[in-house]
């Protein structure tokens, strides 16, 4: 066949086309809008990683707090709702579904180009007072136990069906001990229970990718061991099981992992076929705070996420809560805190400025 010299000179033109876009989209990484980040914030430095980074968002700081709402917009590529997804805020009266927290967090997200992460379906902790009474008091049997359960994991995925990014199906099933965990679920529903939250919530929502997260899962470890046993059960049944969520609440009091370490765990899981995150990264402290101690912080932040960068598929990296003014720490854990990237007054702490270097070096 004749080629003609305009034939020949458009097919290079289009091929000249082709590789200054793959250049330009490889510098920029697209692939993850800017949206209202400013730049040079983590979320922004993040973007070429292909890496989202987030925040757990509270929503009564969310609501009160002009500054606090603010910078979720300017600084994070994503978002989790702290408390408001979770089943006893959502059905605080059986039948009665409330959503209007959730949806006022998503329409947010929406408008400042934020994904969301989706935070619990299923958590042994958080449930409705009516739930855990009725099965208390046995007026909720098993049979009606699964079929809540089912209707719970419906309800929920399907309203958010097409916006969430990520969702944590089931949270915190395998207990300290590396067993799975002794809850209402277990014990009534067997545990097969899981399979189904799997299933259900895949067919209330094909969109998202389905989470097991857990704390104390970031390096390898007899609990790790554990949800790596678990997933390959689960995929071995066909059960659509897609990411695997550490948590990374971490101490400084107790150490932490090498980035090395933490790669390697969440590695052996992206060899099944999943992908990764960090789900809820903090970094408590024995109050007071002291240099030392603030620099033991930075370095806990940044073994995630160098473990994180350095893994294929660890998708997001997400804190929990991003500011010392509003924490579930102190009370939760009695004389620690101080657990964020920025102080009580929103200036960074060194955890933020090293979060920073990591994404800019790397
Ligand atoms: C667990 C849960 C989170 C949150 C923290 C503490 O990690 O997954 O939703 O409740 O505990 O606040």
């Amino acid at each position: 066949m004749k080629v003609t010299r305009a034939a020949a000179a458009t097919a290079l033109a289009a091929a000249l086309v082709l590789t200054l876009t793959t250049a330009v989209s490889a510098g920029n990484d697209n692939d993850i809008a800017r949206g209202s980040m400013s730049e040079g914030s983590l979320g922004d430095l993040a973007r070429r990683h292909h890496l989202r980074v987030g925040t757990a968002v509270d929503m009564n700081a969310f609501h009160n707090d002009a500054v606090y709402q603010d910078r979720i917009a300017s600084e994070f590529s994503s978002v989790t709702a702290e408390n408001v997804m979770k089943w006893g805020e959502i059905e605080r009266v059986r039948g009665q579904l409330d959503f209007t927290q959730a949806d006022e967090l998503v329409r947010f997200a929406r408008r400042n180009g934020q994904q969301v992460r989706g935070h619990t379906l299923l958590w042994h902790n958080q449930l409705p007072n009516w739930l855990n009474e009725g099965v208390a008091s046995g007026e909720i049997d098993a049979a009606e136990l699964r079929a809540l359960l089912r209707q719970h994991i419906f309800d929920v995925a399907g309203h958010f069906k097409g916006k969430i990014y990520q969702w944590d199906v089931v949270n915190e099933v395998i207990d300290d001990n590396a067993q799975l965990r002794d809850t209402i679920f277990l014990r009534m529903l067997g545990p097969g229970y899981i399979a189904d939250a799997f299933r259900w919530a895949h067919q209330a929502d094909r969109g998202a990718k389905l989470y097991l997260n857990d704390y104390n899962v970031e390096g390898i470890s007899a609990k790790s061991d554990a949800y790596y046993a678990l997933a390959q059960q689960l995929l071995a049944q066909g059960v659509p099981v897609e990411g695997f969520g550490a948590q990374g609440h971490y101490g400084v009091q107790f150490g932490f992992h090498t980035a090395f370490g933490v790669a390697e765990n969440l590695r052996r899981f992206e060899r099944l076929g999943l992908e990764t995150s960090l789900t809820e990264v903090d970094v408590r402290m024995i109050m007071p705070t002291d240099n030392p101690k603030l620099q033991a912080q930075a370095q806990g932040y940044s073994v995630l996420l160098e473990g994180c960068l350095l893994v294929r598929r660890c998708t997001s990296f997400t804190v929990w809560g991003y500011t010392d003014k509003y924490s579930w720490v102190p009370g939760f854990f009695a004389g620690q805190g101080a657990a964020n990237i920025l102080d009580e007054n929103f200036n960074a702490k060194p955890a933020y400025e090293e979060l920073r270097a990591i994404l800019t070096l790397s």
